[in-house]
């Protein structure tokens, strides 16, 4: 009782701990349909429940496990994926019949294919639910044909559609980790379709080896010729915590026939340990979700193969949270090795007592032990260690995305390093891509493969293809890993830090790093631009020489027209920044809306050129170019120190993720536009995140418009700016005060969203403008709100999550 009350206080305390974590934003984000990232559905009117997927060695032919069906489907086209063949495998009326008469709903009835592996060279081995009475068959794998009556499949399958499970084939014997029962409470992990002198195995069910497990996932490692086995059960050792849920790896020999008087037809080799995913003073993340294993590198030993975990919390502290830890085979295999807890029969509990060692639990070899050693290992099979993640930390925690299935890849870079790519499934049917850095993960993309979110059952990677495969109740999607040709210039090249990427000087592409032989230009670890693309293209320099200046879009407007200026982002981990030749964009002229776009009314002041410069990862370059003129009448000139060109505009800048700069490569084309401005506010635009109007004007910015206006052309001219500037400046009085009255009145309010105006230069009465100035701050309020989340979830535009504020 004192552990328990022990428990839940360092429980509290943990939950205050808890650190802040880093915000895991996508760097570009494509939803459904983009064509920037191709994304193949198959599905088909008289098919669903496309869950179980099984991939041939080459890549070309994915099986597919669905609703009374299995389908060959043909996957080596790169357009679209087509039928070739497909086995109806459902239940006869009679049988629905029973199963509606226990009591089972008639969507349940089905036959549900939740086993699918390769038998031999010619078979698949297939079970289904089958109506709640498992049914297991073989099927030719070239034509799917049934070449047998169906086995029964009980401890082979569940009988529950719901119910997970796990199975894997190796040497024509298959291992599972299923329900062995119609009540769905006698989960066992046995052997089948053992031959000869082999005979099938399970685990002996007196005594709670497992407890009321939910499995994830099976491994097979040649070396070791063991079984591992992944999944999440209630943990009895902590027996002062009530339902604790802990993540255990388990493992069997393949070399296991039983003992010959003791544990007779039952494993003599199972042992299994607690997973733990826990970094230091925070709460472990409990429960297992999916894993998957990384095989060592070429030439390094089988002990180096990693095993990639998503974990979730048990608790609510850390709910929609989810981590991914990763463990080494070497330590399982210590843990394994070293001492084990010992079950008191009577009362069922654990205890750790030191007592000597008749048999090494878990060791190959055990089958004709004497009946001591048996009796031994059948009572000592919880490891008394945990296995640790490699690091003895998370790999990656994501508060704002929960993970529910990963897979894992290892990928050569074009400087020969190779790196860790996790593909990532989140709950709300979007894919990231992930590169375990050593800064911690960088996710290069997310792309959103289901259009609502839905349960996804499997995930699979076809290295050879390079293609991921997600299976799911409505259908099979097929995303490429890697699409280089969407990076249009070398700094986006560069920026993107994806392994698969590389730019290629010589064709001036980004392209797949495997493909060329040619030294490209990547920065996977750092994402350095200037070195990464300067190194590797000289060419670009020239394009872009400060006597040939990118020409910007016109934009012709009436004066006191509302003027908006859009400026594209870059990537979602870009920061955006509006620039003037000559002058700084004052705060009561100047509106910085949320999406980056820029708004102003247009007055003779306010005309001339507009920079939007992009800044990522400590390199600027320049989205866009406008030049603000008025329309009709005579043009006014631009100040006579900054020579636009004067030929038609061509740089137009696409909405959404694509982009395509105006400027070079190169960060120093900022710099080749001649007229700087002063270094002071040059800095200060430099080093504010949030938009400049949040200041009051200060008196630089108003010597700043003195140069500007003297500028300006003839005296009548100057007379009017005079006018408006300090008619605005007076209206901006005005509006501050009303605002100071309206934040008053809605201080209590919760702040609305911003919601930007639609397009640029629409026509906005004064009063509109006020109400845009008005949504601006309350919008600003929320931009602080965000400056204080601890976990920075509101920084992330994914435009699937929701901006609320804690
Ligand atoms: C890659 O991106 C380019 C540019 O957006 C697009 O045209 C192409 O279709 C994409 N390819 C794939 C396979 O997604
Ligand atoms: C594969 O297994 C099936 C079923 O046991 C058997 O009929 C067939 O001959 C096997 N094929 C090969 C190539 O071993
Ligand atoms: C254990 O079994 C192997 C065959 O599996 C046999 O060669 C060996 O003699 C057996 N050892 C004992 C002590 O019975
Ligand atoms: C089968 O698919 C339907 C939607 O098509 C889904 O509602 C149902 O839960 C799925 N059943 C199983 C057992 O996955
Ligand atoms: C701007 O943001 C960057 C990273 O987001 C941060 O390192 C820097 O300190 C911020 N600068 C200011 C002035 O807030």
């Amino acid at each position: 009782m004192e552990n328990r009350s022990l428990l839940s206080l360092s429980l509290a305390l943990l939950s205050f701990l808890s650190p802040c974590l880093t915000a895991l934003t996508p760097r570009v984000s494509f939803q459904m349909g983009s064509p920037g990232r191709h994304v193949t559905l198959f599905s088909s009117p008289d098919v669903s429940n496309t869950s179980t997927l099984l991939l041939s060695e080459d890549g070309d032919m994915l099986y597919v496990g669905a609703r009374d069906a299995v389908l060959a489907l043909d996957v080596s086209h790169k357009e679209a994926i087509t039928l070739r063949s497909k086995l109806d495998w459902s239940p006869s009326e009679k049988d629905l019949e029973q199963c509606s008469m226990k009591g089972k709903k008639m969507a349940n009835c089905p036959n549900f294919i939740r086993v699918l592996q390769f038998l031999n060279a010619t078979h698949i081995y297939a079970c289904g639910t089958f109506a709640y009475s498992p049914r297991c068959t073989y099927i030719t794998s070239e034509t799917l044909m049934m070449s047998m009556k169906p086995d029964e499949g009980r401890g082979r399958c569940p009988y529950d559609p719901y119910q997970r499970n796990t199975a894997i084939i190796v040497d024509g014997e298959l291992y599972t980790g299923t329900v062995a029962d119609y009540r769905g409470n006698r989960p066992v992990i046995s052997r089948h379709l053992s031959e000869g002198r082999r005979v099938d195995l399970k685990l002996d069910d007196t005594l709670g080896w497992l407890e009321d497990p939910t499995f994830i996932s099976s491994s097979f490692i040649p070396d070791e010729e063991k079984i591992y086995f992944f999944f999440s059960e209630v943990g009895r050792e902590y027996d002062f915590i009530d339902k604790f849920i802990v993540s255990r790896v388990s493992q069997i020999c393949m070399s296991d026939v039983g003992g010959q008087r003791t544990l007779q037809r039952r494993w003599t080799t199972f042992a299994k340990a607690q997973l733990l995913c826990q970094a230091d003073n925070e709460l472990p993340y409990n429960v297992i979700q999916d894993i998957d294993s990384l095989p060592p590198a070429e030439g390094a030993p089988a002990d180096d193969t990693l095993f990639y975990g998503i974990f979730t919390s048990q608790w609510s502290v850390n709910s929609g949270r989810s981590a991914v830890c990763s463990f080494r085979l070497a330590d399982i295999k210590s843990v394994f090795s070293g001492n084990y807890k010992v079950l008191n029969r009577d009362t069922l509990q654990w205890s750790t007592r030191v007592q000597e060692k008749v048999a090494n639990p878990g060791e190959c070899g055990l089958h004709n032990a004497s009946d001591n050693a048996l009796r031994f290992v059948k009572e000592n099979f919880l490891a008394d260690d945990s296995v640790r993640p490699v690091g003895r930390s998370v790999t990656v925690v994501s508060a704002e995305h929960s993970y529910t299935h990963l897979t894992v890849q290892r990928v050569q870079a074009a400087n020969s390093r190779s790196y860790t790519v996790l593909f990532l499934l989140t709950d709300s049917g979007y894919l990231h891509k992930a590169v375990l850095l050593q800064s911690g993960a960088h996710i290069i993309e997310e792309v959103q493969v289901f259009e609502q979110p839905q349960p996804i059952k499997s995930l699979k990677l076809s290295t050879a293809k390079g293609m991921l495969y997600v299976g799911s109740s409505e259908g099979v999607v097929r995303v490429p890993t890697a699409n280089c040709s969407f990076y249009w210039t070398c700094p986006q090249c560069i920026l993107a830090r994806d392994p698969f990427c590389g730019w290629d000087p010589n064709i001036r592409a980004c392209v797949e790093a495997s493909s060329s032989q040619a030294s490209l230009g990547q920065d996977v670890d750092r994402g350095n631009v200037e070195e990464a693309c300067n190194s590797v293209s000289f060419s670009h320099r020239a394009r872009f020489s400060p006597n040939k200046l990118p020409a910007g879009e016109l934009v012709s407007v009436s004066l006191n027209e509302v003027v908006r200026l859009q400026c594209p982002a870059a990537s979602l981990l870009s920061q955006q920044l509006w620039e003037r030749p000559n002058s700084r964009l004052s705060s009561d002229l100047y509106l910085h809306l949320e999406d980056g776009s820029l708004s102003f009314v247009a007055t003779p002041a306010t005309l001339g050129p507009y920079l939007c410069l992009s800044t990522e990862n400590g390199y600027q370059q320049t989205v866009a170019i406008y030049h603000v003129q008025q329309r009709s009448g005579p043009v006014a000139q631009t100040p006579s120190s900054y020579n636009w060109p004067q030929n038609p505009p061509i740089a137009t800048t696409e909405a959404g993720a694509r982009l395509r700069p105006s400027a070079g490569p190169e960060g120093t084309e900022t710099s080749q536009i001649e007229t700087e401005p002063t270094p002071t506010s040059r800095d200060a635009l430099r080093g504010r995140n949030v938009s400049l109007w949040e200041e009051e004007p200060k008196e630089a910015e108003l010597r700043d418009r003195g140069p500007l206006q003297s500028a300006r052309g003839p005296c009548y001219l100057k007379e009017l700016v005079v006018v408006s500037v300090l008619l605005v400046l007076s209206l901006s009085l005005l509006i501050t005060t009303l605002l100071y009255l309206f934040r008053q009145r809605c201080r209590s309010r919760t702040a609305p969203q911003a919601r930007p105006p639609s397009r640029d230069s629409d026509r906005r009465t004064p009063a509109d403008q006020e109400g845009l100035r008005g949504s601006q701050v309350l919008s600003k309020r929320n931009g602080q709100a965000r400056g204080f989340a601890c976990n920075g979830a509101l920084t992330g535009s994914n435009g699937h999550l929701p901006n609320t504020p804690i």
